[in-house]
């Protein structure tokens, strides 16, 4: 957003990056020996997986004299190569060696993040104060039944509490993607870093093969901070299950990079949602009704996306009857802005030199393969 005099303004009354755990990489990126750079939290880093598969996020400049260790940095086994004097950092970041043939200087540590991998992907803790992490993010548990995910990445103007409000927003449910008989069937309840709300509601049957035909489906949300949502789904009807993630992370501080991804669980009795499916392979009707849903998903994210890059953020809102939990829910977040909750919005100059304001990774569906 610009201001009279064409300057970017920050849209938030808060903290572009709020505390939490954040998804950097999918791990189907990261073969052993890759190495990648990234912008997170409005800082440079690398991303990289050594020889024996440890999983590192490091400050992207070497602490030696400054190079970039995503311009010509390399894997070297267990270590991380600088391409300017070939000093190398183990993952704890300690310089463990230099070509001078003396003792490494002490004082050349390399900047490790705290990283977890979960369900496929890598998260960071971040900390603005620079504190360890005060939660974690459970397991989802799979089995062979659930397939790989259909996902995609995005760069959007917004910010992962705006994008997370989306889940406890009752209103737009309908208004934006004509969700109709909305009923709570739990009130939105939290605990710590973590909230849960579920609901249920009619939409259109595209997903499993019959547009036109409207089928109630059952909600159940988790938010674990504001990098980390998914939603599990049921249809009773049709006997149909399937999980949606939604995991934004701030690039600067103007934009996030949005990870979705929606994977489906094998139908027990196909023949509920069509007698065709019935002749068909398990896998194939797997496949089948996994495309669909991750259409009718990707859709659904579209549809906000236009609303999220534009909208201002309303302090305090007017809030009607009807809206669902929104005020809780931004009491709820208060807790990951430590040092600056409400403060006067800052002016973030860094991001004149964002990226442009969408931009689709590679083709769906081929764009990471986390197993989740
Ligand atoms: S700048 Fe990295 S080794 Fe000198
Ligand atoms: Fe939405």
């Amino acid at each position: 957003m610009r201001d009279a005099g064409g300057r970017l303004t920050y849209r938030f009354p808060f903290s572009p990056f709020p505390t939490g755990w954040y998804v950097v990489a999918s791990l189907s990126e990261l073969a052993p020996g890759a190495l990648t750079a990234r912008r997170f939290m409005g800082q440079e880093v690398v991303v990289y997986r050594t020889r024996a598969g440890v999983v590192c996020l490091a400050d992207a400049f070497c602490p030696h004299l400054g190079a970039h260790l995503g311009h010509g940095g390399t894997v070297e086994g267990e270590t991380l190569r600088c391409p300017f004097h070939d000093f190398r950092f183990d993952t704890g970041g300690v310089c463990v060696s230099t070509p001078y043939g003396h003792a490494p200087p002490g004082a050349a540590r390399l900047r490790q993040w705290t990283v977890r991998e979960k369900n496929g992907y890598v998260l960071a803790w971040f900390d603005a104060a620079g504190g360890p992490p005060t939660f974690e993010v459970p397991d989802i548990p799979v089995s062979d039944a659930w397939s790989a995910p259909w996902s995609e990445v995005r760069v959007i103007r917004s910010h992962p509490q705006e994008t997370t409000e989306n889940s406890v927003d009752v209103g737009h449910f309908s208004a934006v993607h004509k969700y109709t008989g909305f009923e709570t069937r739990t009130e939105m309840v939290t605990a710590g870093p973590y909230l849960h709300a579920r609901y249920s509601m009619l939409r259109d049957a595209g997903f499993s093969g019959r547009a036109g035909q409207r089928l109630r489906v059952e909600y159940d949300v988790h938010v674990h901070g504001l990098g980390w949502s998914f939603v599990e789904a049921r249809v009773p009807e049709l006997g149909l299950e399937s999980r949606y993630f939604v995991l934004p992370t701030p690039l600067d501080g103007e934009h996030v990079e949005m990870r979705i991804a929606t994977t489906v669980r094998s139908p027990e009795e196909p023949g509920r949602i069509s007698p065709f499916l019935r002749l068909l392979p398990v896998a194939w009707v797997r496949a089948i009704i996994g495309e669909l849903t991750w259409r009718a998903f990707r859709g659904d994210v579209s549809q906000d996306l236009e609303i999220w890059e534009n909208k201002r953020y309303i302090h305090p809102p007017a809030l009607a009857k009807g809206d669902g939990p929104v005020g809780r829910y931004r009491q709820w977040a208060r807790q990951f802005y430590p040092e600056n909750a409400h403060a006067e919005a800052p002016r973030v100059e860094a991001a004149q030199a964002a990226p442009s304001p969408i931009e689709v990774a590679p083709a769906a569906g081929a764009v990471v393969a986390p197993a989740l």
